[in-house]
């Protein structure tokens, strides 16, 4: 069966109708939302585990211009709920990945070799990427092979992450654990007195439910064919894990702290706030830093989205707890992670006034305005995730920007749609027909909520050829919510 024969059975076949019938559909459209897988695993209690940190990856080798890592994906067991093993696919058996360190400007060669037994993609999220490297979704690595990916990180410094990206099972394959942090370092941001060292701590939050034996079941595999369609609308977890542990705890000192927020979850959205109420100091977003720190008591992320904040635990006592939680979250999925403050500490660090320098993409230079509507589509009767009405084909190119060009998108939605591009950070324009608030930065996902447009301005810069555009809601990626443009 060809690909495009298999994905038009799944888009439009019985599956979704069920899934239509099923609850937790949109009450303005009958569109299926995001629903929980539920756990047949006890939830272990909360705060019972300490944060583990992902280890930092060491290059195999470095030459003047370039350092070259090494990468296996393969199975591993991991100890992620008490007592219990967990089944995952990770990078080097990780899960996160080990956190790569690279500098702004130096070539970086990541050589993933894969050793499961499924073909994978690998993409730098965020990266400012040639077309050959940045993980096209049918640039398959087949089962006993590998593939050389080449970032010239010719960008700013900024928290990234890499995770699978393979055409219609990215959902399932970052599920499994494939997913880690990549951070970019430039002299700007080394320059600034921020938290370091101990005290810059990546937390990749994401959602998964467990098995009884322990394992992370996704819905194709664990509830019969079909059961995937059911879940169209996004799969929850029931279990919030931090660095890849439920609920984790980190100990702290009465000083500041960077916090590297990434929402690496299929589809779930978080609201972040700290418990007793405290400011979050965002310094940096997905495309690094801020021009200037923003103040707030809460951080919403959406799949695919980061946020780099400052929190100040000196305005506690040695005892205390903070707890991270998560606005939108009922009852354990409130919950995200706790800090205790265990110590007193000097702390040198500060949060400059002015962060760096974030250039203004002026929407007048823009040659041309493009419109995209992210939609389910009805097509036979039947339900799938479409972009201006057609499913994803990688044969089919739907825009094709020159390089160099600054362009508008217009972004519509149905349901929400955390809506990501591929190459070219942008700047947010408008969102509901109002001017984005506050001084631009840079992005690189954007959530639309429901029934919503967006406008964003981006320029394309670097390299020419395909690049994709997607829903990074894994699940509405993966039934072919996802668009392929050209620069030319
Ligand atoms: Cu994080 Cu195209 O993805
Ligand atoms: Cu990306
Ligand atoms: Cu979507």
């Amino acid at each position: 069966m060809t690909m495009t024969r298999r994905r038009a059975l799944r888009l439009f076949g019985l599956g979704a109708a069920a899934a239509l019938a099923a609850p937790g559909c949109s009450l303005l459209s009958g569109t299926p939302l995001p629903q929980v897988l539920p756990s047949r695993a006890p939830l272990p209690k909360p705060y019972g585990v300490p944060l583990p940190l992902p280890v930092t990856a060491r290059p195999a080798r470095s030459d003047a211009s370039t350092d070259y890592y090494e990468l296996v994906q393969r199975e591993a067991d991991a100890q992620i709920l008490p007592g219990l093993r967990t089944r995952v696919w990770g990078y080097d058996g990780r899960f996160p990945g080990p956190t790569i360190r690279a500098r702004a400007g130096r070539r970086t060669v990541v050589r993933v070799t894969n050793a499961l037994g499924a073909p994978t993609v690998t993409h730098l999220h965020g990266g400012h990427t040639p077309p050959e490297s940045d993980g096209y979704p049918t640039d398959l690595v087949g089962p006993g092979t590998h593939r050389d990916y080449a970032f010239p990180l010719d960008q700013r410094a900024a928290t990234l992450w890499y995770h699978d990206h393979r055409m219609d099972y990215t959902g399932p394959q970052v599920w499994r654990g494939l997913a880690g942090f990549f951070l970019v370092e430039d002299e700007e941001e080394a320059a600034l007195p921020l938290p370091s060292g101990e005290r810059d701590v990546p937390l990749m939050i994401c959602d998964r439910s467990f098995a009884a034996d322990g394992s992370m079941p996704y819905p194709a595999s664990a509830e019969g064919p079909g059961a995937r369609e059911a879940f169209m609308g996004g799969v929850l977890g029931d279990v919030i894990l931090v660095n890849g542990a439920p609920w984790p705890s980190l100990g702290v000192d009465r000083a500041r702290y960077r916090f590297r927020l990434l929402n690496a979850s299929n589809a779930r959205v978080y609201e972040l706030a700290l418990a007793p109420a405290g400011r979050l100091v965002r310094i940096g977003g997905d495309g690094g830093l801020l021009a200037a720190p923003r103040s707030a008591d809460r951080v919403r992320l959406a799949p695919g989205e980061r946020a780099d904040v400052v929190v100040d635990f000196a305005a506690h006592r040695v005892g205390e707890h903070v707890e991270l939680r998560n606005l939108l979250g009922e009852g354990p999925q409130a919950r995200v992670m706790r800090f205790t403050v265990e110590r007193d500490a000097r702390d040198d660090s500060a949060i400059p006034a002015a962060l760096s320098r974030v250039e203004t993409l002026d929407p007048a230079r823009a040659a041309v305005t493009r419109d995209f509507e992210f939609s389910s589509g009805s097509m036979g009767g039947h339900t799938g995730w479409l972009i201006n009405g057609k499913p994803f084909d990688a044969r089919r190119v739907d825009a094709r920007p020159k390089l160099g060009q600054v362009e508008i998108w217009r972004l519509t939605s149905d349901v929400a749609h955390p809506v990501h591009l591929h190459l070219s950070p942008f700047q947010v324009l408008s969102v509901a027909g109002e001017r984005a608030a506050g001084p631009p930065e840079w992005k690189d996902t954007v959530e639309l909520r429901e029934a919503q447009t967006v406008e964003i301005v981006t320029r394309f810069t670097g390299y020419r050829g395909r690049y994709v555009m997607h829903c990074h809601n894994l699940e509405h990626e993966d039934m072919a919510m996802m668009s392929t443009f050209e620069v030319v």
